[in-house]
């Protein structure tokens, strides 16, 4: 009995939305650059006053709901973000706004890659037999960490969450999986800490915490996902024992539409197999996968039994693809 199955997902974005044509406010661009190189139309983005945790906790609450158990059942609660509300975690903070009383609960930090990194970890906690019901969450707010006079960062991203219930189960619903990691190409995107000293006495001096806006080399970022997730993909295919035609759908971080067509055409994936809503999202981060496949289950889009192929890729560099049936 060391399977697992994602029995529930849910998702909750900030009710304030920019679309392109507003953004031409904020900096130097159009709707036509931005829809022609990104796909992307308009993002959600957070109030100063809106938490990480609050969104995270309406997200959880669906994918509860979905799954058809109650908050106490919980055993552990992942959240990937590097966005949290407090730099020592809000995983914490949500399993108190659920009442999750029995779950342990920590933030893993892996980027845009957060959700598939904390799919496999939770799976591994199943499969060892020592959590029975996970709770997954994605939510990143990186409008509070771009700088808003970088018109090449600034309108890619948007703020967001989702979550998922992972549960034992006797049949596995995990497929397969890789993650990959290359930190010699850390400098391509960063969120980092801006060291800035303050003298406390003659011989001691400590950083004050302080971090820089979201730096990125677009055109590396680019050509790392199109090469990468690719080829992780594929990896994780053979893992399967799965052919690319047994897949009913790519579910990929949502970047760039550009980059979800370029991966679809490598792996030679229809068009109508590749769900897409960065046009109404932009870039969320960790959200961007559990927020795209609650839109397609609720859609009636991903149906039982469903082959669903997801990857994410982003800042460390990090990189990693799961496989699972719905
Ligand atoms: N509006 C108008 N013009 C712009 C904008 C903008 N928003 N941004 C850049 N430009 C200009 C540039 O200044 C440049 O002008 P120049 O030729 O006069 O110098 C021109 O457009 C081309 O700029 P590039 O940066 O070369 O544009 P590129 O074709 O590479 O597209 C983009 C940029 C869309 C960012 C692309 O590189 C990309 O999608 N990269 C992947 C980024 C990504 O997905 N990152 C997230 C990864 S996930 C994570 O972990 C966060």
């Amino acid at each position: 009995n060391l399977g697992i199955a994602i029995t529930g997902s849910g998702s909750a974005v900030p009710a304030t939305f920019l679309d392109n044509h507003a953004l031409t406010e904020v900096v130097e661009t159009s709707d036509e650059w931005i829809t022609t190189r990104t796909g992307i139309r308009q993002r959600r983005l957070a109030k100063a006053s809106e938490t990480i945790t609050e969104l995270a906790t309406a997200a959880s609450e669906q994918a509860i709901a979905m799954a058809g158990i109650s908050p106490q059942d919980l055993d552990l609660i992942v959240l990937a973000t590097s966005s949290p509300d407090d730099l020592f975690g809000s995983a914490c903070h949500i399993q108190g706004q659920l009442g999750a009383t029995k779950a342990v609960a920590f933030d893993i930090t892996a980027a845009c890659s957060g959700f598939v990194f904390g799919l496999v970890t939770a799976a591994q906690y199943i499969r060892t037999g020592v959590y029975q019901n996970v709770l997954l969450v994605g939510a990143d707010f990186l409008s509070r960490w771009v700088d808003w006079q970088d018109r090449g960062t600034c309108v890619l991203f948007g703020d967001g969450a989702g979550a998922v219930v992972i549960q034992a189960n006797q049949k596995d619903y995990l497929l397969g999986f890789e993650l990959r990691s290359d930190g010699t190409q850390n400098n391509c995107l960063n969120l980092a800490y801006a060291a800035e000293p303050t003298q406390l006495t003659q011989q001691v001096n400590v950083g004050k915490g302080n971090f820089q806006p979201i730096t990125m080399n677009g055109k590396e970022v680019y050509r790392f996902a199109v090469q990468k997730v690719p080829e992780v993909i594929d990896k994780a295919l053979f893992r399967a024992n799965l052919s690319v035609d047994q897949i009913d759908w790519l579910l990929l971080h949502q970047a760039n539409q550009r980059i979800l067509d370029a991966v679809a055409q490598r792996l030679n994936i229809p068009e109508h197999k590749v769900i897409s809503n960065l046009a109404n999202y932009g870039n969320t981060s960790a959200a961007s996968i559990p927020l795209a496949l609650d839109e397609a289950v609720r859609q009636g889009k991903i149906k039982t039994g469903d082959i669903i192929v997801t990857s994410g890729f982003g800042a460390g560099l990090t990189w990693g693809a799961a496989i699972f049936q719905w």
